[in-house]
């Protein structure tokens, strides 16, 4: 489908329909961390939503908690037809994509451009509302693309500042040279609450974990600087530094400690990534590695998904004919 197709065309039933697509993110350094107002790193993954959004003058109920905050949002009626190859509930930010791609439909078919930072900034509220809590960390990313930090400080690449109550978050976007990432599922949803407040309750007490959080802060800044230099072996290091900090932080468990040493194998480092207690696992593949890890994770019930980094955030991808 071509970007180029014109906006004004009516369908018989004068729905007005467009199809746009968001991409799902990992979160490569700095979780746990930016709750503490230090950076963290993510990117835009190549598994996308796709959406088939239209405004209708015809009313109904909503199930859909995303699209009920949308409706409410921009008080007209919406419908979404969604595909794509990211799987719900797994921390690929598969609720961010929907949101985010639902709104640039609504405000493409309004004003015939995307405002990245109205849809990040309502993709935001949207998600904060259905979910009752959430950083714009995912939203940012299904918006941008490419390399997104969050932190509470400015830094090269800034493009707004996000407030929620008395917290905000910087955000900046990086344009750095695409990585070849596995994803091991463990098919456990990521306990995001349950673990933020175990870290909160470990930083009050001890100073090794107040430390660790710092430490984890200093690698987000390093990491970028390796992989714009593309140093894959540094890279894996921090990784492999960034996880042994986030098993300090108690975030771990033995399950994800033995991905990432499975992983460790044929990939130049390998961590959690988001929040920890169950998700995913993250390894930088080493070239023709894919196979054999497949092999080593057959029958284990995991899934696996290799992916490139860097990619394309929020577009349209056209109108149906
Ligand atoms: O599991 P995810 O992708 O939702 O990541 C959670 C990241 C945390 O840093 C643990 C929490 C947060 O809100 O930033």
């Amino acid at each position: 489908m071509s970007k180029q197709l014109t906006l004004e065309k009516e369908i018989e039933d004068n729905d007005l329909r467009i199809t746009t697509s968001a991409p799902g993110k990992v979160i490569l350094f700095g979780e746990h961390a930016v709750v503490y107002g230090e950076p963290a790193l993510s990117t835009a993954i190549s598994l996308r939503v796709f959406n088939e959004v239209s405004i209708t003058s015809r009313p109904f109920e909503c199930e859909n908690p995303y699209l009920r905050e949308i409706i409410s949002l921009y008080g007209i009626y919406v419908n979404t037809r969604t595909w794509g190859d990211l799987p719900v509930a797994s921390g690929l930010g598969s609720s961010a994509a929907y949101s985010v791609s639902t709104i640039a439909g609504i405000e493409y078919i309004h004003t015939k451009r995307l405002d990245l930072m109205k849809i990040a900034r309502n993709g935001f509220e949207v998600e904060y509302n259905a979910q009752g809590r959430a950083s714009p960390n995912d939203t940012s990313v299904a918006t941008l693309g490419g390399y997104v930090i969050l932190s509470r400080s400015i830094h090269s690449g800034f493009m707004w500042r996000i407030e929620k109550g008395n917290i905000f978050w910087n955000i900046h976007k990086m344009k750095l040279t695409p990585l070849k990432i596995v994803i091991v599922y463990t098919g456990k949803p990521s306990k995001t609450g349950e673990m933020v407040a175990l870290v909160k309750s470990l930083y009050e007490k001890y100073e090794n974990v107040r430390a660790a959080i710092k430490r984890i802060g200093e690698i987000v800044l390093e990491a970028v600087d390796l992989i714009k230099s593309n140093d894959l072996d540094s890279i894996g290091k921090k990784m492999r530094e960034n996880h042994e900090l986030l098993r300090k932080i108690g975030v771990s468990n033995s399950e994800l400690d033995n991905i990432v040493k499975v992983l460790s194998r044929y990939c130049y480092g390998a961590k959690i990534t988001g929040a920890g207690g169950g998700g995913s696992v993250i390894g930088l593949l080493r070239e023709g590695a894919s196979k054999r890890i497949l092999e080593a994770f057959r029958g284990s019930g995991y899934t696996l998904y290799f992916v490139e980094t860097g990619m394309e955030g929020v577009t349209v991808e056209g109108f149906d004919s």
